[in-house]
This record gives structure tokens, sequence and C-alpha cells, in this order.
């Protein structure tokens, strides 16, 4: 991670310097100082570019004198339409544009320290890079910037504002990291491995095997494991850090590790995508991880299902029929509807052993998800208005973005099936993320639950301020805010 200090303001003496301007400001403090010991180049060269500041504007001087490599001077606009989103954004591009470089120096002359922090943050999670398989690239080519250095008028303050702010950017990267691993190394065993350093932080993690699960009667769960030579895994994780007896709050995490379809595979092209399967089951992850390292006053708990839906001798067929932990039966219409039948099983079994507060899952539901939403938005689904709300206030803060979607009757009985309780999914294709909630909603025995499909945001084609390419660790911090906002006090 990133290593980000925070000083006194004062001119460094070399690397880069990046100064946030506002739109129209005067130079002062910081700006006018370097404008000094370089002679006026930085003057000069805003005046070369015509830059005023304007947001999303940046102006780049190179080798400006007085031992600075760089002065890289960023609009943050005007002062009124700031907010901690915009401020993180800037962080973000100030790492991008200064790659090249070993260390630098951001000044916040005139930026609160919560502020500062927000843009330190920024900075911090577009930092992030997955490079445990690249053995040959050359030095010079990766990025160098090692140390950040934030110069704040309120150092003192920023310091702990940050250090609240890098718990949460140590969770997204773990669930980054969860995500972007290969499906032969991360497996459903590798991946509950992966969720006993969470012991570190005062998280207690249980591990159930497929015995343990087959006692208790996952016929769903299981049933999509069973084709594959790599056993399942559930981890419960418990996080408590609120008053003793307090009805726990409970996340929920699809984690299929690989989904080739099963018996019902899917085509060759683009297949790979489906490492990310286990993308809901990595957010919880790291989300436990996150509330724990900031020492959140509140009582969590965080449960993954983790199998690998695979075709095989011993595969679950289309027509089978498999009983749920719920006692409900569902006919396998097609086995790659697969992470509902994870789903129904861990969550029947979340509400009945945990009685929680609400509960929200995460999944790569369906592919109609990004049909209907691209990847811009999340599709929420829940039977609880406040919930909705929270959540949708919560994905505004954050900027991950959530849709709420409907749920009624009629797509419910689309699911009946002929000969057991349901089926696994409706008729048609019409409505597929739907149909696939209305499935989810018969498991959640009428307690305050919200669904997140996010198969179109998980993952993402292109770098974005924050979030470089790759996996985005989408719903660490929108349910790290959920938190924050309405189940700390
Ligand atoms: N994991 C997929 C959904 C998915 C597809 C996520 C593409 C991200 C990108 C899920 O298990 C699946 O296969 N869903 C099917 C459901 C269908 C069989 C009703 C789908 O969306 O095609
Ligand atoms: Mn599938
Ligand atoms: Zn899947």
């Amino acid at each position: 991670m990133l290593d980000v200090v925070f000083a006194k303001s004062a001119l460094p003496k070399s690397g880069a310097l990046v100064l946030l301007i506002g739109e129209g400001d005067k130079p002062t403090g910081l700006w006018a100082q370097a404008d000094k010991a370089t002679g006026g180049a930085i003057a000069r060269a805003f005046a070369a570019t015509e830059f005023t500041g304007g947001k999303g504007k940046s102006c780049n001087a190179l080798a400006p004198g007085a031992g600075l490599s760089r002065v890289l001077a960023i609009g943050i606009g005007k002062a009124a339409d700031r907010n901690a989103q915009k401020l993180e954004d800037i962080g973000g591009q100030a790492v991008a544009a200064l790659a090249r470089e070993m260390v630098a120096t951001v000044a916040t002359d005139g930026l609160s320290a919560a502020e500062a922090a927000s843009v330190a943050l920024g900075a911090t999670l577009r930092a992030y890079r997955f490079d445990r398989y690249r053995t040959k690239e050359k030095q010079a080519d990766k990025p160098k910037l090692a140390k950040l250095t934030v110069l704040a008028e309120d150092a003192a303050k920023a310091r702990p504002a940050y250090a609240a702010l890098k718990a949460v950017a140590e969770g997204v990267f773990l669930t980054r990291d969860l995500v972007s691993e290969p499906p032969n190394v991360l497996n459903p065993a590798e991946m509950a491995k992966r969720c006993l350093p969470l012991r570190k932080l005062g998280v207690k993690v249980e591990v159930l095997g497929p015995r343990e699960m087959m006692k208790l009667g996952f016929g769903a769960l299981l049933g999509v494991a069973q084709g594959s030579v790599n056993e399942a895994r559930m981890v419960v994780m418990h996080w408590n850090g609120g008053p003793r007896g307090k009805k726990p709050v409970a996340f929920i995490g699809k984690g299929v590790t690989f989904d080739t379809g099963g018996i019902s595979i899917k085509p060759a092209g683009g297949m790979e995508d489906m490492k990310w399967d286990m993308a809901g089951a990595g957010c919880v992850v790291g989300l436990m991880a996150a509330l724990a390292g900031r020492r959140a006053k509140v009582n969590a708990i965080g449960l993954v299902g983790l199998v690998e839906n695979m075709p095989s001798g011993n595969a679950q067929r289309p027509g089978d029929v498999v009983k749920t932990y719920s006692g409900q039966t569902v006919e396998v219409i097609n086995t790659d509807a697969e992470g509902r039948l994870v789903l129904a099983d861990v969550i029947w079994y979340c509400q009945q052993k945990y009685d929680p507060a609400f509960m929200v899952d995460l999944a790569t539901l369906t592919g109609a998800m990004i049909v209907a939403l691209g990847h811009e938005h999340a599709g929420l689904f829940s039977n609880n208005d406040d919930l909705a709300n929270n959540l949708l206030a919560a994905g505004t803060t954050t900027g991950e973005s959530l849709w709420r979607m409907p749920l009624g009757d009629a797509y419910d009985k689309q699911i009946n099936s002929d000969i057991a309780d349901m089926k696994n999914v409706a008729g048609g294709r019409a409505g597929g993320s739907i149909t696939a909630a209305q499935f989810i909603q018969r498991y959640v025995n009428g307690k305050p639950w919200a669904h997140l499909d996010i198969a179109g945001v998980a993952w993402h084609g292109k770098d974005t301020p924050c979030v470089p390419k790759g996996a985005t660790a989408y719903g660490v911090r929108l349910l790290n805010e959920l938190v924050a906002a309405h189940y700390e006090k």
C-alpha cells in the first residue's frame, strides 16, 4: 500500500510537488513559495496552458527548478462543489499522473483535515496494483511511487481521519486481491484459508466443510459443488464491536470461485471472466476486514458460500431436484443458475442461526443485470424501504451507485415448479434479474433484506480515478458507509 505521511506545509526540496488549485484562486502559501523558488516557472506554465484551476483541468510543469522534478497543478474547481468523492478523485488523478515519480508531495492548502484525508484516500485507492504473477516486467516499467507526503494545515487532525479511511482501503485491497486471483489458485478451500488472517483483527472466523454442510442439509449449495474436485466451504465471520447482545447486521456473499455453468455449460468466449464470480463473497471478506480494522462499533456477521461450478461425471444435472436447508425443494432447470442455489442455503442458515437486524447479500448473479443497468449501477432489490433507502444514500456518498429494481408476486409465481416447490429459473429470459431475486427472497423468511446484483460492477475494463481497471471491490465502501451512517449509534 502507498505509504502516506502527513506533514506541516513546507516546500519540498526534491521529487514532484502537486498543487491543488481552486477556480480563480490567487497564489498564496505553497503555490506562491514554489513559484518564487522556481523563478516564476509555475506562473509561466499556468499562463502558457491557460490553467486557472477549473475542475478536471491540470497543468504539468516539468523540471521547473528548485530541485523539483515537476510541479503538477490540478484544478479542484469552486469550493462550493467540492465533496469527499470529488477530492478522492483528485487524489486518484494525482497518483495516476505521478506513477513515474519516486516521491511526491501534495499540498492541500485551504482544505480541511477531513478533506486532506479524502485526497490521501483517493491516492491510496488508485495506487493499487495486482502484480503477483508478472515475473518479467522490467523494473523501469513499474509504477515507482511508493511514498506520498500530504501537506496539511492541520496534519495532527488529518492523520487520525486518514487512519480510519486507510482501514477501509485495506479491506478494499483484500477484496481486489481475492477477486483478481486466478481460479486455479483461488478455489473454495484457498479462499476460506485467506479469511483466517482476519482473526488478527479480532474477527472470529469459522469454516465449515462439505461434511458439516451435509449434516445441516445444505442440499442446494452442495448440489452445485458436487461436480468439482474442489470441495465446498462456508465461512462465517463475526465482528463484535457493538453492545453485547445487540442483534447483528449480516452480509452474505456469493462465492463461486469459477462458474463454467456446469452441465448447462457456458460458451467459451469470455468464460475466463467467471473467475470473478466470487466477487460478492470477496466483498464480504473485505468488508469484515474494514469494519474490524477501524474498530467499528457494530456487531456484524459475514457469511460466504464458496463452491466451484463444474461439469463432470458427478455434476448436477438439469432436472435434478435438491432439498435446501430450509426444507423447500428446488427443481434445477439450468445448472448455470447456481448462485441463487448457493445463497438459498447460506441465507436460510444466517437468519435461522443469528436472527440478524437485516441481511444484505451481494452476488454476481445475472447477466441480465448488465443488460439492464450496464456497468454504472448495481441492482438493488429489497423487501424493506428503510434499508433500501439507506443503501441508496450510502451509494451516493461513496460513488458506488445503486438502482432499485422491483419485486412482486407476478414475478414470483414464474419460478413455481410442476414437481417441486420451485425451479431455479423462470420460463423465459424476461426479467431474469428479478426472477433471480424472487428466488432468493423465498429464503429470507420475511426478515429485512436487500439483494445487490453486482454482475455489472464487480470488474471494470478501464481505469476510473480511484479504481484501476480490474477488480473494483464494489460494495466494501458502500456497506462500510451503510454501517457507519446508521448502525453504530
Ligand atoms: N455468474 C453468472 C452471472 C454473470 C454473467 C455474472 C456474466 C457476470 C457476467 C450466473 O451464475 C449465471 O450464469 N447466470 C445466468 C442465469 C441464467 C441461466 C438464468 C445468466 O445470467 O445467464
Ligand atoms: Mn452461472
Ligand atoms: Zn455464477
